[in-house]
């Protein structure tokens, strides 16, 4: 008998499951098997591949409910999010199965009149995917979309925190029609399996949503086999407020931003930097909304926010609010936890700072919890120049009416995602991915199967 992972709800720190952990042969042997799959796989057409992905996202979407339920025991977000995050995960099923049907060619005219050139594009191979807690479902969706379009072989290491609901994404796949040996899954420990991913020969691509640290380890590791790699990691999203902004817009956008999974996104509002002629009114009906968010267990109606995953989650954000507090911030909203460590259960209620300065690290690290800094600035130059002021270049967001700012805002702020007036802006359609040290490659959008293609190209000559 392998190993056994204890699943609990972070709700209330109850057992889900107990599930078998995979060891380093039956890893081994998918892998092989992932391998060996590739080779009739990415031979079957587009339009093939394109019904399974549709199949598959039907299939997900008549299993909305059950599905949702449970992400939300495992993960903790309202049962109104999880419903969403299915919704999200399907969406990205059928937009990979449309554009599979555009992997298009080109021929280049040749200099001379004996030869023709002709380029073309094939898929990687087998891939291996590392998946994060915070969207059990999605994150795997948008890796497994376009591997499986471009003809890929698929296979995927979900966290330790959330593998229910990928077990069950999964079982959907092979419902679906997908053959078992085309999409797999591994359970295990990221430091266990990580390694065995990155050594194999097998795998051709890493693909990986988490933090920059992990992100790191796996492109240095991939470097030894030469694999491709794309990283969706750490953001620390600003959240950018002009003085023409339309406050109550703001206020709302700035909700959702923030207080989304409870704060447990990599494109989370993570810095709100606030023109200072205005800073007291967002302040306060930014505080008064926030304080009306209601906290609790996302099974139960109303709730806003859940908990957050688990105790090492819990305890940064907790030294965050801490030190800025130390440091001069004013608690305008929260500020408060209900937990229990020896139950496993961690709340944080949604926090709002005032006074905040460059001095304290909430605003250097990302914090992945409800908590909402703020700050504020004179001029565009100093937003921007406080925004761009950081490793991270995932998500940034800017709130103005003047058109010519908001393009001064799209043209110089360094973030691979842009919200103008917009605290949402992801969607299966649009390209996902981050600048700097916030990570490699895009996902969702036309640009989401590159990663997952190889480019050949052919001469033709004595024609
Ligand atoms: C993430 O937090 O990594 C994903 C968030 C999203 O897709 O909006």
């Amino acid at each position: 008998m392998n190993e056994l992972l204890t699943v609990t709800n972070p709700a209330t720190g109850d057992v889900l499951a107990n599930i078998e952990l995979d060891n380093e042969s039956t890893i081994e042997r998918k892998l092989k098997v992932g391998h060996e799959a590739f080779k009739t796989f990415s031979k079957t057409s587009t339009y093939a591949r394109a019904a399974l992905l549709n199949r598959w996202a039907e299939l997900v979407l008549e299993n909305q409910e059950s599905l949702a339920t449970l992400m939300t025991q495992e993960n903790g977000k309202p049962l109104a999010e999880s419903r969403g995050e299915v919704a999200y995960a399907a969406s990205y099923l059928t937009w990979f199965a449309e554009e599979a049907k555009r992997l298009y060619g080109r021929t280049v005219p040749a200099n001379g009149t004996d030869k023709r050139l002709i380029v073309t594009r094939q898929a990687i191979g087998l891939v291996a995917a590392i998946t994060p807690w915070n969207f059990p479902a999605a994150m795997m969706t948008r890796k497994a979309g376009p591997a499986l379009a471009a003809g890929c072989t698929f296979i995927v290491k979900p966290a330790e925190d959330t593998p229910l609901t990928m077990i069950r994404l999964v079982e959907l796949a092979h419902e679906a029609g997908i053959p078992e040996d085309v999409v797999q899954i591994v359970n295990g420990r990221g430091a266990d399996v990580g390694p065995l991913f990155t050594k194999s020969p097998y795998v051709r691509k890493i693909t990986f949503t988490g933090s920059t640290p992990v992100g790191k380890l796996l492109i240095k590791e991939s470097a030894e086999t030469v694999k491709g790699v794309s990283m969706e990691l750490g953001g620390h999203a600003p959240f950018i407020i002009c003085e023409d902004a339309d406050i109550d817009a703001a206020v709302s956008a700035a909700l959702a931003s923030k207080f989304r999974n409870a704060g447990q996104t990599c494109v989370c509002a993570n810095r709100f930097l606030v023109h200072e002629a205005i800073v007291d009114v967002f302040s306060e009906k930014f505080a008064n909304a926030a304080k009306n968010l209601k906290v609790g267990n996302g099974l139960l109606p109303d709730v806003d926010v859940g908990p957050v995953i688990n105790q090492k989650g819990f305890d940064k954000i907790v030294a965050q609010i801490e030190d800025a507090k130390r440091k001069g911030a004013t608690v305008l909203a929260g500020g408060t936890t209900h937990h229990d460590a020896d139950k496993g259960f961690f709340f944080i209620h949604p926090t709002v700072l005032g006074n905040v300065t460059l001095k304290m690290d909430i605003m250097h690290e990302e914090t992945f919890g409800p908590v909402a800094p703020i700050m504020t600035f004179k001029d565009d130059q100093e937003a921007v120049d406080i925004a761009n002021g950081t490793p991270f270049g995932l998500a940034a967001y800017f709130f103005t009416q003047d058109y010519r700012r908001g393009i001064h805002f799209q043209e110089n702020l360094d973030f691979g995602i842009l919200g103008w007036n917009d605290g949402l802006p992801s969607t299966a359609q649009a390209p996902f991915g981050g600048m700097k040290e916030s990570g490699i490659g895009s996902e969702g959008g036309s640009e989401g199967i590159e990663p997952y293609l190889e480019t050949k190209y052919l001469s033709i000559g004595g024609l």
